[in-house]
């Protein structure tokens, strides 16, 4: 569908905000628009809407994300992460310390694939903040797996899913063999904090709770927002008043960076 959004508003003209649409198979999907509806499936007090039937399709692959969660289940992990998700927890000691950012645009040629780009920028930042995983060749092979997950695990069955599921299997293989150290440590990142975790009799969480959580979140956060940096540049790009700004930028980002941009 070319323009979901537009599609949504046509259909609510017509029909108002409760709509019933058959998609694939025809199978029926019923859509609620506008702030009411919204606040009714977000709160559900009622806990009426589950989250992990409504990803299904997500289910298949990554079964332990917190997005698949319901319920006691979900306020358990949204109890414990949190906390973990507070802006001042997430910039310290990470950006903040750390040129991650700074170095990984200075690396970028005269010519860049912007997606390409933005996609192993955040995914070096998601490492980063959430897993305090050093850059460089020593994440070679995790950065390599997520993309080719991300490229290719929600493809139809077939060899491109095929590839993006084993890329998946060998990146929850690294994590395990990560888990074992971030259990002896006492850090502050993300991953080590739910490797640490125990409830209020002193359980742990299992290896799949840590691992499969902490694959979706690298998964979830970095594509998601490499696609809205991307689509940002486009139409920044496309802009005649942002071109001349973005000129005038350029000139003084490669002042900035001296030789190594230009
Ligand atoms: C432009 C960037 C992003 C977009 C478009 C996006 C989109 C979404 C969407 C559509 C959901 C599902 C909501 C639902 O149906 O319940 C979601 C869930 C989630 N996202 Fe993002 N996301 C983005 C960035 C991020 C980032 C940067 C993080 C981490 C810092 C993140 C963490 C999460 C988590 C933890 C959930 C699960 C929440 C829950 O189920 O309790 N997302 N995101």
């Amino acid at each position: 569908m070319p323009n979901p959004g537009q599609y949504v508003r046509d259909m609510r003209l017509c029909y108002g905000n409760c709509i019933t649409v058959g998609v694939l198979g025809n199978r029926r999907q019923v859509i609620l628009a506008g702030p009411a509806a919204n606040r009714m499936v977000l709160l559900d007090a009622g806990e009426n809407f589950s989250s992990r039937w409504g990803w299904e399709v997500v289910r298949a692959h990554f079964p332990g994300m917190v997005l698949l969660r319901d319920f006691a289940d979900r306020r358990l992990h949204r109890r414990m992460t949190a906390p973990l998700f507070k802006p001042e927890v997430l910039r310290r000691p990470m950006i903040e310390k750390d040129p991650v950012i700074r170095e990984s645009l200075e690396s970028w040629p005269e010519a860049v694939d912007v997606n390409c780009g933005n996609k192993r920028l955040t995914l070096e930042v998601a490492l980063r903040v959430f897993g305090g995983f050093e850059g460089g060749a020593v994440n070679e092979p995790l950065c390599r797996n997520m993309a080719t997950l991300l490229d290719n695990v929600l493809a139809p069955p077939g060899i491109r899913r095929w590839r993006g599921l084993r890329a998946r299997d060998r990146l929850r293989r690294s994590l395990h063999r990560e888990l074992a150290r971030r259990r002896q440590e006492n850090g502050e990142y993300l991953f080590t904090r739910l490797a640490a975790w125990t409830d209020e009799v002193g359980r742990r969480l299992s290896e799949g709770d840590v691992v499969d959580p902490m694959l979706g979140l690298l998964f979830g956060a970095h594509g998601t927002t490499a696609s809205a940096l991307t689509t940002r540049s486009i139409k920044l790009a496309e802009d005649p008043v942002w071109q001349e700004r973005l000129r005038g930028e350029c000139r003084a980002v490669r002042q900035d960076f001296g030789e190594k941009l230009t």
